[in-house]
């Protein structure tokens, strides 16, 4: 019979927040984890058998490098969560070409190296589990964070037609969206180089981005997503997608239900 569980998971983005918080909880859950970052670092305090991994997921080279090193210690990778992202916030129209693509590198083109290097060992298993981190803003749109709701909403799109081309060969995938998570992901946050100085968008953007922030400060613990994500990793079937919290899922299905016209009216309450 064919593998039916996850031992060996790689977790990029696992220096800080929503990832390291997974890292610490697939470790106590006996699991083999290794974290992957620039930095390198593993979270503090963490017990199990937790390998740091030098990795930035923008360069093919690096993250080839690193999924053969794992796959020459361990025989093979059972899942990988492409968590590894950041922010960029500031008005389309005071977005630089290259400050709109530095949005896509890691969140999108990341998840797709990482994704692109382990298919091949998946498949020789015939056994795999794929996470992606999209965000409920893939599914509500944040103004002036534009770009980050496009890649967030291009992570979803991409893993839901990618399990459809993977599950003849044992392989699943789930798309989380978190909503409001308190995370180094705040402070990590970039702002175009434009948006800083004063214009008919100053006013608007700054108060959007400062609610954002406020709600980001009082958002969900890490851990909350973090337990979404092992749940995920330990269900026979996956499910396609998980949205952690109540009040979130509602906001998905409200998002389904309502006319868009009427959604983006109280989303521009909320964010305009
Ligand atoms: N916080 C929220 O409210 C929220 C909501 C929805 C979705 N998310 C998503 O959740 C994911 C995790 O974010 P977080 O909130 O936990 O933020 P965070 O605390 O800033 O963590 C981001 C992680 O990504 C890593 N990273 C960034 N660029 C990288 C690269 N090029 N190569 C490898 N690793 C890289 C960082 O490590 P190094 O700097 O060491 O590389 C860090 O470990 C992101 O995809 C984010 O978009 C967050």
């Amino acid at each position: 019979m064919s593998k039916q569980t996850v031992d060996v998971v790689l977790v990029t983005g696992g220096s800080s927040g929503i990832g390291a918080a997974t890292v610490k909880m697939l470790a106590e859950e006996g699991k083999t984890v290794y974290a992957a970052s620039r930095r390198g670092t593993v979270p503090e305090g963490v017990s199990g058998k937790v390998v740091p991994v030098t990795m930035d997921v923008t360069d093919v080279e690096s993250v080839n490098a690193a999924l053969a090193g794992i796959i020459e210690a361990e025989g093979h990778i059972d899942a990988v969560v492409c968590n590894a992202g950041n922010g960029i916030a500031g008005p389309v129209e005071q977005t630089a070409l290259e400050e709109g693509k530095y949005q896509f590198e890691t969140c999108f083109w990341g998840a797709h190296n990482v994704i692109r290097a382990v298919l091949p060992t998946m498949r020789e298993h015939s056994f795999g589990r794929i996470v992606t981190i999209s965000s409920v803003a893939a599914l509500v749109p944040i103004p002036f964070q534009t770009f980050y709701s496009a890649v967030k909403s291009a992570v979803l799109i991409y893993t839901k037609a990618l399990s459809l081309e993977v599950k003849p060969y044992g392989i699943q995938c789930c798309s989380v969206l978190p909503g409001d998570t308190k995370t180094g992901f705040t402070s990590a946050r970039k702002f175009t180089a434009e948006s800083q100085s004063e214009s008919e968008y100053s006013k608007r953007f700054k108060a959007s981005v400062s609610k954002m922030e406020q709600d980001e400060k009082n958002g969900m613990p890490a851990s909350k997503i973090a337990a979404a994500i092992c749940k995920q990793l330990n269900r026979k079937k996956m499910n396609p997608t998980s949205t952690p919290r109540i009040d979130y899922k509602f906001f998905g299905f409200l998002v389904r239900i309502l006319p868009t016209r009427l959604m983006l009216w109280i989303d521009g309450l909320l964010y305009g």
